[in-house]
């Protein structure tokens, strides 16, 4: 696995992505949905499984999942899982971080 540096701290990370929000990310030409709950983060593919659409642009709802904003359907963010098994799971991505960086792994 490749650790890609995407911050240069944990409180950069913080500062930059509010609770409760996505942010797209291109990271060695794979579209990844950054999602933070709280203090902590996670990282799944952006495609939605169903038809396409950019996870990013889809709001977390109060039970950690992401939902799509074109169908609605929700994916699980700890495990990409789609929560009502009509669509295939979305591959997820690790993150490690520490006093040297933010980093998801490839
Ligand atoms: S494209 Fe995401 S639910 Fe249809």
């Amino acid at each position: 696995m490749q650790w890609i540096k995407i911050f240069s701290s944990p409180d950069d990370a913080l500062e930059r992505i509010q609770p409760g929000s996505t942010q797209l990310l291109i990271v060695h030409q794979k579209r990844i949905c950054l999602a933070r709950i709280n203090d902590d983060f996670f990282a799944v593919a952006d495609k939605c499984s169903h038809n396409g659409e950019s996870l990013s642009k889809g709001k977390i709802n109060y039970i950690g999942e992401v939902v799509c904003p074109w169908h609605g359907y929700r994916f699980q963010l700890k495990s990409g899982k789609e929560s009502a098994e009509r669509s295939a799971d979305l591959e997820t991505f690790p993150i490690k971080q520490d006093e040297t960086g933010f980093y998801i792994g490839l």
